[in-house]
């Protein structure tokens, strides 16, 4: 977009967190995993760590109900470095991107085996720790340790983008936010202000119709009042997404079906799968009994549901095949794919 230097007065550094951190103590949203702006209560860094590793690419709705789970029944960061693989991987299904979860419970064990039960407490020493990136290293360290981090996700990305113009295209873009940003983030309260731009790009600065009126920094954001304002921050050309193909197996049996525990590596890394070939460019010439239509971030799949009459014998050894009870198939851990597939050979049989 062309951007011209607007003649909006900037504020000092200091007043834009002041405007944000008073607007987030009226308006700050009740998250299971926050603690509330003005309580007295130290931060949990491994509930902040789960949160903030959960909250990537998924949203806080979506979040919740896993979150509670998880919390529930691993309570601490030792609790879950002892949990099985298998149960860890059946609990994150349905959140995606399961290589989250399997560095989920990598870091879990580093933090035990090398930090003594104790995450580190600098971006640095977070940084380190298996799975941990540059944005959840920055998150923890401002909300669970007070530092004064620059944390930049979606959301904030576009309020910086919009509040400083900054109309060069993502993910170009990034280095220019995160230095108009950095000067912007407090000495005090560091952790609440990261949340406190997560919140209003969350309710008022949206991807559309953002609700300017109400902004707590409207008086010196210089995208305020442009009809181009939804276009910040602006994306990167749509790359054509590729289409691939594969084939399911419902091998039945005395009400049972047949299920496998996908390879560590590659797609779905780990978890429960019904069996099948390997994902193709080219439509199966078999019909199937149903299909589903799936997104992935780098391709798109059609998945079709065959059925097969072979015994498990017939299937690698390796890859930990077992009868799972049609009736409790909610409790299997499947991925969204799958879940989708079994749904819809479900209600088909219904
Ligand atoms: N999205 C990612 N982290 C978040 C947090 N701590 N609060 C609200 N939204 C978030």
């Amino acid at each position: 977009m062309s951007v011209q230097t607007s003649d909006m007065p900037d504020s000092p550094a200091g007043d834009f967190a002041n405007r944000l951190l008073g607007w987030y103590d009226r308006s700050a949203r009740v998250l299971p995993w926050r603690i509330a702006p003005g309580s007295n209560m130290a931060p949990d860094p491994y509930r902040i760590w789960l949160a903030e590793v959960m909250l990537q690419q998924t949203t806080v709705a979506a979040v919740a109900g896993y979150f509670a789970r998880f919390t529930g029944r691993w309570p601490t960061v030792a609790d879950l470095a002892a949990a099985d693989d298998a149960d860890v991987m059946a609990a994150w299904a349905g959140l995606g991107y399961y290589a989250r979860a399997r560095n989920l419970l990598a870091c879990a064990r580093a933090v035990v085996r090398d930090h003594g039960g104790a995450f580190p407490d600098s971006e640095a020493g977070l940084r380190a720790l298996p799975g941990v990136g540059d944005y959840t290293a920055a998150a923890v360290a401002a909300i669970a340790f007070g530092r004064a981090a620059v944390v930049v996700d979606a959301n904030i990305e576009r309020v910086i983008a919009r509040h400083r113009l900054i109309g060069t295209p993502l993910p170009m873009a990034k280095r220019e936010i995160r230095a108009a940003l950095a000067p912007l983030v407090p000495g005090a309260r560091p952790g609440d202000f990261a949340q406190a731009l997560m919140d209003l790009g969350a309710t008022i600065c949206t991807p559309r119709s953002p609700a300017c009126a109400i902004c707590p920094v409207m008086g010196d954001c210089r995208a305020r009042g442009r009809p181009d304002i939804e276009r910040l921050p602006v994306k990167p050309p749509k790359k054509a997404k590729p289409h691939r193909y594969g084939l399911a197996h419902w091998i039945e049996r005395d009400g049972a079906v047949w299920l496998v525990r996908r390879p560590d590596k590659g797609m779905l890394g780990g978890m429960r799968a019904l069996p099948g070939g390997d994902w193709t460019d080219a439509p199966p010439s078999e019909s199937g009994v149903v299909s589903v239509d799936h997104g992935f971030t780098h391709f798109d799949l059609t998945l079709t549901l065959v059925r097969r009459k072979a015994p498990p014998e017939a299937h690698d050894a390796a890859a930990e095949g077992r009868w799972w009870p049609i009736a409790e198939l909610d409790a299997a851990g499947l991925p969204t794919l799958y879940r989708k597939l079994t749904d819809k050979m479900l209600e088909r049989d219904a």
